[in-house]
């Protein structure tokens, strides 16, 4: 097992979504799709639509307010900001300086990550290695996506994705607690599996990329159930194997809601009752860098999380981006 220099935990959670809803009947009437095929398939009932108003620094900033308050700090004792977004308010600056200035946070360094549905976890781990060094003491991880933006309501694939943000203010820990795993990995073969093809450098939007629909996310959803329903299980046994930890020992999965068929074929690999798999897509589908940080604030709201848990997360995205982490719960900030 990999020793920490200063170990890093999460002493508070937030999240934030918007109000509108779109529920599967509702997108019965804008595709060809059933509400019975999607929730068997995908297990989603609805998912919540940022309004013309909200950007994705909007929910950002709400859910990092939040995990603020429930860490019993206030924005001038956040020393970093992180936001996982695949769906950034602007190409430049950063969501992060937007959600700073909406914090007034300035005491922080704020930066995005893009690992699209990993990037939660790629930021968690990120803020645990600046605690561990010492450079930061308190790190805001926010992650939060907009994918009502590049879903083109007039494809079937629309029934995927939803829009919300969580957040966590990570902090330094005791020996006896907090992370004792990150494992990420990046497979850039797959890089076309999830795509947008218009709107960075290689093609900028234009009245033809925008008449082909280009601006909107393109999806191999047969390659992205093979893909995670591989890597999953490989990142979540090799941090089984580097904290000498049996699937016996976690007591509660976190992880990214891609669909409920991956998260049960997963399970079912790793050996894990399902009952330990915490998922709550039927309410906001996938909100890719939002899902991890949204249904840990739930949860542990819920009363469902003790001291001294071994909580798994696990994610897999667009990239290939994937990983998976143990974390030692501990209810002391
Ligand atoms: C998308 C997915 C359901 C498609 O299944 P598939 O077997 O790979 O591909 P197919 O196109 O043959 O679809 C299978 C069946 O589902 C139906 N289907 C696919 N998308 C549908 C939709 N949105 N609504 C209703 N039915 C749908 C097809 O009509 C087909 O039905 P049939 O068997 O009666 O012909 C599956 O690949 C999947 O779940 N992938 C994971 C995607 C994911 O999790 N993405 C989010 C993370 S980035």
């Amino acid at each position: 097992m990999k020793q920490f220099v200063r170990k890093a935990k999460i002493i508070g959670t937030g999240s934030y979504v918007p109000e509108k809803i779109y529920t599967n009947k509702y997108l019965e009437t804008l595709v060809d799709t059933n509400d019975e095929w999607i929730q068997k398939n995908l297990g989603i009932k609805e998912r919540r639509i940022a309004s013309d108003k909200e950007a994705t620094s909007d929910l950002a900033w709400r859910a990092g307010y939040n995990a603020i308050l429930d860490a019993g700090l206030t924005k001038d004792d956040i020393d970093l900001i992180i936001i996982a977004t695949a769906t950034p308010d602007r190409l430049a600056p950063s969501t992060a300086a937007i959600v700073q200035d909406k914090l007034q946070a300035y005491n922080s360094v704020a930066f995005d990550i893009a690992a699209v549905c990993s990037g939660f976890l790629y930021g968690m781990s990120v803020a645990s290695q600046f605690i561990a060094s010492g450079v930061y003491d308190n790190v805001l991880v926010i992650g939060a996506d907009t994918f009502s933006r590049i879903t083109d309501w007039k494809r079937r694939d629309c029934v995927f994705f939803g829009d919300g943000a969580g957040a966590t203010v990570l902090s330094s820990a005791n020996v006896n607690e907090g992370f004792i795993a990150f494992r990420l990995y990046t497979d850039g073969r797959g890089k076309w599996n999830y795509t947008v093809p218009a709107g960075g450098s290689e093609m900028p939007c234009t009245q033809e990329t925008v008449n082909n629909r280009l601006h909107y996310f393109q999806m191999d959803g047969r390659a992205v159930y093979e893909t995670g329903t591989k890597v999953l299980p490989k990142a979540i046994f090799q941090v089984l194997s580097d904290t000498g930890l049996k699937i016996e020992d976690i007591d509660l999965m976190i992880p990214h809601q891609p669909s409920i068929a991956i998260l049960k074929e997963t399970a079912r690999i790793i050996n894990l009752p399902f009952e330990k798999v915490m998922t709550n897509m039927e309410k906001y589908a996938n909100t890719s860098g939002g899902t991890i940080p949204l249904i840990l604030d739930e949860v542990k709201k819920a009363g469902k999380i003790k001291s001294g848990s071994n909580i798994l997360f696990a994610a897999v995205g667009s990239g290939w981006t994937y990983g998976a982490a143990i974390i030692k719960w501990s209810m002391c900030k």
